[in-house]
């Protein structure tokens, strides 16, 4: 490992060169100051995985200080990272790398249920002077350690005999529970995670994320397992609303999207506002039930796919539910008006949701539901296990207790 402090000297040495050869440059940049001014780029938070699929996955990650970005991957074949140079990706915004805080690098042409490892780095500017750029402090996890931190992620694939994942919902900020039940994602081997709404009661900055669930999310399990996220309605609420989608990328960039696991095929719906739009408490800026139509248009045509068609086992994930009376809220009675006759037709075999802070396990009919609705509460996970002889359905409480279990047949 070379320390530190030879890095340092060696970057400054780099820069030294620059100047001398930089009129301009020097003027801004005396090497008493150097140290100085010295943008430390770190990891805030992060990475995590977004839009898996069976040949691509998106790493995101941000960063303390604005920063240049990229991702270098790698087989997962035992040599060390540095046998040779490994491909870079890059975020690009137009044909141009963007100088940001959260970053979206996309991985693709990638093998279907491999395991590949890779590493993050960024690298903080010292001088912004529009095309002549300085970029400096480059840095790999929070540390200058370069040649031992490195992750490991796997593509999903749909010939895998099953699909193992878990979910929670409603935590509301509830860091703490949020840890307790996530701690043992990687321990039990679940190909992937679902956030399915109300991760926090509202979004009022980017920090609320970290704080209400992602800083431990990338302690405990995202740098290694996907996540696929979707909406509940209070998702929708608070001022930092609209950068959801910039930290939980989709496949589709739209916050409604399908993927592939196993034998099953999942369609991630957003359920939009509760209440009508023009209550007052959205301030005239909802638009749900405009949200809500384009996605019946959307469901309509997925389900005439040969990939939804083909799959064993399909999967519906929508925070809110129809349940017995629900109606009487306009968001759940749109979601009965809109979304129910397209699923109920389909051959779904399970809905998966949240919202009323209750478990509830929804037979056939219950709801005018022509498929099971499982409700998780908000104080427990789910854990399920796809495969061709049905769905396998645990509720977890906080201490790993086993609350119900329930098999849909195949
Ligand atoms: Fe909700």
């Amino acid at each position: 490992m070379i320390p530190k402090r030879t890095v340092f000297l060696n970057l400054l040495l780099i820069f030294s060169v620059l100047l001398i050869g930089a009129q301009t440059t020097s003027q801004y940049l005396p090497e008493s100051e150097l140290s100085n001014n010295f943008p430390k780029p770190r990891i805030a938070c992060g990475p995590w995985i977004q839009a898996a699929g069976e040949t691509e996955f998106t790493v995101v990650w941000e960063t303390n200080v604005p920063c240049i970005s990229w991702v270098e991957v790698a087989p997962d074949d035992g040599t060390n990272f540095y046998v040779t140079e490994r491909p870079k990706y890059y975020e690009s915004w137009y044909g141009r790398r963007p100088v940001t805080t959260l970053h979206h690098v996309r991985i693709k042409d990638l093998q279907c249920g491999t395991a590949y490892r890779y590493r993050i780095f960024q690298q903080a500017l010292l001088l912004d002077e529009g095309n002549k750029r300085m970029v400096f402090g480059e840095a790999y996890g929070n540390d200058f350690n370069f040649t031992k931190i490195e992750f490991k992620i796997k593509t999903l694939d749909s010939s895998r005999p099953e699909s193992r994942f878990t979910m929670v919902n409603d935590t509301h900020g509830n860091d703490s529970l949020f840890r307790q039940l996530t701690k043992d994602v990687v321990k039990n081997k679940n190909n992937f995670v679902i956030f399915n709404g109300d991760m926090l009661s509202q979004i009022e900055s980017s920090q609320q994320i970290v704080d209400g669930y992602m800083k431990s999310a990338s302690e405990l399990f995202s740098p290694f397992t996907p996540i696929f996220a979707v909406r509940g309605n209070h998702e929708h609420r608070g001022s930092a609303s609209y950068d959801y989608m910039r930290w939980f990328p989709t496949s589709t960039s739209e916050p409604y999207y399908t993927f592939r696991d196993g034998p099953a095929f999942f369609i991630a719906l957003d359920c939009g506002e509760d209440k009508p739009d023009s209550d007052i408490r959205y301030y005239g800026l909802s638009l749900t039930d405009q949200l809500r139509e384009e996605q019946a248009e959307w469901l309509k045509q997925i389900i005439t796919t040969d990939e939804f068609k083909s799959a064993l086992v399909k999967i519906v994930i929508l925070h809110i539910p129809p349940y017995p009376n629900g109606g009487q809220w306009h968001g759940t009675h749109e979601i009965e008006r809109l979304f129910m006759p397209i699923l109920n037709n389909a051959g779904i075999d399970l809905m998966l949701s949240g919202h009323l802070h209750k478990h509830y396990y929804l037979e056939k009919g219950a709801a005018g539901n022509n498929f099971p609705i499982l409700i998780n509460s908000n104080k427990t996970r789910l854990d399920a296990i796809a495969n061709k002889n049905g769905i396998d359905l645990k509720i977890v409480d906080a201490n790993g207790k086993i609350l119900h279990n329930y098999l849909i047949p195949q």
